[in-house]
């Protein structure tokens, strides 16, 4: 999608972290109209607060991505305020660290409906509606960098990523024909209010195998973040991205040694195998159903 102005962008997690940085630049910078969804109401006043008095056009909604009937609405809502979406921005995530054999089904669950199913959601949501407009759009689906590399005591948070990834890369090759690009931006170290990712976990998942709301952890865990990138530079990179058409958003060099490594043990699996006697046999019926 090059041409972005007066088109209509719809950010999940659009009050804080990386998706207000997406807010700002896409508004700002882009002339877009701009709809910030969120389940943190104080997030999204905040952020619908920065722009008061600005010549943008923004719009709020207070959303639970984990919530198919309230996302519908929030469609329909979008469209009478603004128009058809555009730009889906699969932003919204949550995090929590722990090793995986102390996890909770309740940890599963939480982290799967939200950075997975919530993505899902949007999809779902969205993409009929894109393809019915017939005007073509972009879907920007905010992974990480544990899309790509694992690290102990992120297992249910590198599950979902790696998801998002797979989900990205499909979506990619099945919505060209409809000239829908889909990007899937992974990044490294953002400073952020990810930290303190746990306020947002519903009560029906509340049984836990890691940490609550607690300040010491929180501070904690800003550390581990508060380096990275800034929101609004990040997203200035996922504006000329989503303009290219980017398969992968990954301004993170400073992982390609983690990467390569990751890419060599796999290539040198598939390798080892060349020899085996039944492969050219299966080289010739190798094809994939047509549906
Ligand atoms: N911060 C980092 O270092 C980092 C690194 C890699 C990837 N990411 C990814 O970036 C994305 C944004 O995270 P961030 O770092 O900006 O965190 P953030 O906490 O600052 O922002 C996330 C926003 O999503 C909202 N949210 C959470 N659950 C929601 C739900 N169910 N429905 C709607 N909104 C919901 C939160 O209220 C918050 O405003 C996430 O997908 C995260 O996994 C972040």
């Amino acid at each position: 999608m090059k041409e972005l102005k007066d088109k209509v962008a719809f950010i999940t997690g659009g009050g804080s972290g990386v998706g207000f940085g997406q807010a700002k630049v896409f508004a700002e910078e882009a002339g877009m109209k701009v709809v910030i969804a969120d389940i943190r109401q104080d997030h999204l006043e905040q952020a619908l607060d920065y722009f008061k008095g600005k010549d943008v056009k923004v719009h709020g909604i207070q959303l639970d991505i984990t919530d198919r009937d309230a996302y519908a609405e929030a469609a329909a809502e979008v469209e009478k305020v603004f128009g058809t979406v555009q730009l889906l921005c699969n932003t919204a995530g949550v995090s929590q660290f722990g090793p995986i054999e102390k996890a909770t089904y309740d940890d599963w669950d939480w982290q799967l409906d939200v950075n997975l199913k919530g993505m899902i959601n949007g999809i779902m949501t969205f993409v009929p509606r894109m393809i019915e407009y017939g005007q073509g759009g972009h879907i920007v689906n905010t992974a990480s960098m544990s899309a790509f590399v694992a690290v102990p005591s992120a297992g249910i948070y590198t599950t979902t990523k790696f998801a998002v990834r797979g989900l990205s890369e499909a979506l990619r090759l099945e919505l060209e024909k409809y000239n829908i690009g889909v990007s899937c931006l992974c990044p490294g170290g953002v400073n952020s209010n990810i930290h303190e990712a746990v306020k947002t976990r519903p009560a029906k998942y509340s049984n836990t195998g890691y940490y609550g709301e607690d300040p010491k952890v929180f501070a904690e865990l800003k550390k581990a973040i508060e380096w990275g990138i800034d929101p609004v530079e990040l997203a200035r990179i996922t504006l000329d991205g989503i303009k290219r058409n980017d398969k992968w958003i990954l301004p993170f060099p400073e992982f390609i040694p983690l990467v390569e490594k990751n890419h060599a043990e796999v290539m040198e699996a598939l390798h080892r195998y060349e020899d085996h006697p039944d492969v050219e046999r299966r080289k010739k019926m190798m094809g994939t159903p047509d549906f």
